[in-house]
Formats: structure tokens, C-alpha cells, sequence
């Protein structure tokens, strides 16, 4: 088994050659990935995976164990998957399982291509993500919101609630309507001023600043009710998310240099990588106004993604979305956070969803937090599962 597993440092990736290998039973399996684990817990970070699978066999009987087993690995210690070699019932396999739960299957036909692939991911997590994410290995604390109040003249919106993020999870607000949770949004974006509390933003406190400032920090948002500008293209509002950037170096050091042509350029690149990573290469010139609700929002995610956060925050993005549009979301979202680091905060009311992608859920119910915790935890809360009964 040792031997199966290589560690490539300069390029961060971990190597597992299945070769001719065969699994036949789920002990097989077991030793295997118990082995993967050990070595990536040895190295206390996080790594790319390039996956092996000339001529392996794995029986259909212990498939589903060593999916379960992947998938926990890569949680805890990837940061990416790509596949060679595949025969086509593991392809199939693999093709339905990222169906099914949303990840990306990246199988490529030779071992060059998809260490060249691997490459772009790391570059799109450096170049993009800005924070440094789920690289160290250890869970940090990126943002935290202390007590917590926010009124709306007599209307109790938030009452005393708090919670800390970590760097590069997502993190979930759930609760049932009119639970406060769009206006924790609005308090962390700047955008809401808290009547009481404290927000804390790597370990610095920035509880008075304002929306745009808290912006250039490195917070993006998208809306529960879509904000974009009804009559301009795809690429126009993906630009406006840029216009932070412009303003702060474009305007006005590299025109004065002279570089304006090519700082416009680098501008459109980043865009243009931006759309093709969420497939909407389609409708960029197609006025926003005129595309179905589904591409809308992700045209919102994608404005977001311009700002190159460092936090995503996210109000229902898949709220009125039929189930392809919802599987599309759900698997951009995973990928922002798995490609680029980025940090995620999602209001979200579709349980199955919140529960499959979350690191950590807050749970909130009457302006106050009711209960935090995993996905495990939170699901099995007598208090939350109250909560949820009584609103119905
Ligand atoms: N701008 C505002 N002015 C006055 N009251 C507000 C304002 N925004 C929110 N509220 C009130 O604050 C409370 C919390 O609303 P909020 O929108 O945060 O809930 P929510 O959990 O996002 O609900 P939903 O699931 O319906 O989106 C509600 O009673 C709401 O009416
Ligand atoms: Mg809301």
C-alpha cells in the first residue's frame, strides 16, 4: 500500500496509483484509504489529489465504500480531485456519484493532462482565493460576530446573537422565515449598522465600518432578491464587481503610467475566467433582463466572484431555482470554496442542501441563535427540530 502513495511536494499533490490493483472486498478498501489517511494526517495540510486508476478494478459490491471513503479524505484533507485511466464502468461510476453529489469528476485520458489540469486549479486557488484557506490544515478563525443586536424601530430583528467562522468553510444561517437571517447578512456586509455587538475580522475589529470599506476587506455578497442591472449584458454587470478593484490602482496609478491598456486587458481576463468557470459563456452579451431566473443569480454569484472575496456571503442563491439549476449552484458554490479557498456564509432554506455542503451551521429563530454546530449535531437538536416544527 505504501508504495501506492506519493507525495509531490513542489506541486502539492498526493499521488495514488491503482494501477492493476483490485478491490474485492471492503476490508481492501479499508486498509487503503487507512493508509491515504495516515500519510495526510502526517503531513498536517491539505493536498491535490491525482488518482490512478489504470486497469483497477474496484467489484460493485464495495463501490459505494470506497466512495464514502474518497469523500471523506478529500474533506478532510483535499483540495481537489483529478482522475486518470478510468475503464468505462469506473467512469460511469464516478461520472454518476459527482452527479449526484455535486462534485466536479475531472477524469482526463493521460497522467500529463491532468497534472496540467491540477496546475490550473492551483492557480485559479492562489490567484483568486486570497485567503490562503484550508492550506495550513488548521481550522482558524477568519470572521466572528459578538451579542449582536439589531433593531428596526420597535422590531426586535437580532437579539444578542453570535458566532465565529472558520477560514475557508461554509458555513450555514439557517431558521425559519423572518428569523433574522438576511439582516446577520446585511450586519456582517456593513450594510446593516448593529445596534449593539462586536465584528471581529482576522482578529481585527471593524464592527463601524461601512458597506464599501468592508468591501474592500474583501466581502462579496449576492442578494436574496437578485440586484443586477436588468439592462445590461452578462459581462457589464460581472465588470461592475471589478469596478472596486479599477478604481482603487486602475485609475488611477496605471493611467498615470501609461499601462491602462494593459491593466484593461488583465481586468477582462479575470472576468472572462470568471464566466467560464461558471458556464455562462453563452449569455454574455444577452442583457440580464432577458435570462431565466436560474442564470440570473448565477450571473449575481459571478459579479461576486469579480471582487475576488476573501468571504462570500450568500442570500438563498438557490431560492426558486428548479432542481438542475439548484445541482448547478450547489456545485459552483462547493467549487469556489474547494478551487479558490474562498471562504462561505449561506442562508439557505433547502435542509438537504445546508446539511450535504456545510462545515457548520448557525441556527436562528426569532432574531436569537437557537443553535450552532456540524450538520450532525444541528440535525439532531430537539431544540432546532422544534423550531422547525412550530413554523409549520
Ligand atoms: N429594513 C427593515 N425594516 C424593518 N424591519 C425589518 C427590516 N429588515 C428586516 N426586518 C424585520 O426583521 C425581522 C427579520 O427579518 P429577516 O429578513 O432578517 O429574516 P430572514 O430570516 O431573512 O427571513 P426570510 O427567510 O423570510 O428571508 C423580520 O421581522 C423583518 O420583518
Ligand atoms: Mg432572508
Amino acid at each position: 500500500m505504501r508504495d501506492r502513495i506519493t507525495l509531490h511536494d513542489s506541486i502539492g499533490a498526493m499521488e495514488a496509483d491503482f494501477t492493476g490493483m483490485t478491490f474485492t472486498t471492503e476490508a481492501e478498501v479499508e486498509e487503503f484509504y487507512d493508509e491515504v489517511d495516515r500519510r495526510m494526517e502526517a503531513t498536517g495540510k491539505r493536498w491535490y489529489f491525482l488518482v490512478i486508476y489504470t486497469d483497477c478494478v474496484i467489484v460493485p459490491e464495495v463501490w459505494d465504500r470506497f466512495a464514502a471513503r474518497g469523500k471523506i479524505t478529500n474533506i478532510k484533507y483535499g483540495l481537489g480531485t483529478v482522475r486518470v485511466g478510468t475503464s468505462a464502468g469506473t467512469r460511469e461510476a464516478i461520472r454518476q456519484r459527482a452527479q449526484r453529489e455535486m462534485f466536479r469528476a475531472n477524469i482526463y485520458d493521460t497522467r500529463d493532462q491532468a497534472i496540467l489540469a491540477l496546475g490550473e486549479m492551483r492557480k485559479r486557488r492562489e490567484t483568486l482565493g486570497g485567503a490562503a484557506a484550508a492550506g495550513s490544515g488548521e481550522t482558524q478563525t477568519i470572521l466572528s460576530v459578538e451579542e449582536i443586536h439589531l433593531n428596526f424601530g420597535g422590531v426586535k430583528a437580532i437579539t444578542n446573537v453570535g458566532f465565529a467562522v472558520n477560514r475557508g468553510e461554509i458555513s450555514s444561517i439557517i431558521g425559519p422565515n423572518g428569523a433574522g437571517k438576511s439582516s446577520m447578512l446585511n450586519v456582517i456586509s456593513g450594510f446593516y449598522r448593529p445596534s449593539r455587538g462586536r465584528i471581529y475580522y482576522e482578529g481585527k475589529d471593524r464592527t463601524h465600518l461601512a458597506a464599501h470599506d468592508v468591501a474592500r476587506l474583501g466581502f462579496a455578497r449576492t442578494f436574496q432578491n437578485i440586484a443586477l442591472f436588468k439592462g445590461m449584458t452578462t459581462l457589464d454587470n460581472i465588470m461592475t464587481g471589478r469596478s472596486l478593484k479599477i478604481k482603487g490602482n486602475f485609475l488611477t496609478d496605471a493611467l498615470y503610467w501609461g499601462f491602462a491598456q494593459k491593466e484593461e486587458t488583465a481586468q477582462r481576463e479575470r472576468v472572462e475566467r470568471i464566466i467560464d468557470f461558471l458556464e455562462i459563456q453563452a449569455v454574455r452579451k444577452t442583457p440580464v433582463g432577458r435570462l431565466p431566473y436560474g442564470l440570473q443569480k448565477r450571473v449575481e454569484l459571478a459579479r461576486a466572484l469579480a471582487m475576488e472575496p476573501k468571504v462570500l456571503l450568500l442570500d438563498e442563491p438557490m431560492a426558486g431555482m428548479n432542481v438542475e439549476e439548484k445541482e448547478d449552484m450547489v456545485r459552483f458554490i462547493l467549487d469556489v470554496n474547494d478551487q479558490w479557498g474562498t471562504t462561505i456564509i449561506l442562508i439557505e432554506h433547502d435542509m438537504g442542501v445546508v446539511m450535504d455542503i456545510s462545515d457548520f451551521v448557525v441556527v436562528m429563530d426569532h432574531g436569537g441563535k437557537i443553535a450552532e454546530g456540524t450538520p450532525g449535531e444541528v440535525k439532531s437538536d430537539p431544540v432546532v427540530i422544534r423550531a422547525y416544527l412550530g413554523a409549520h
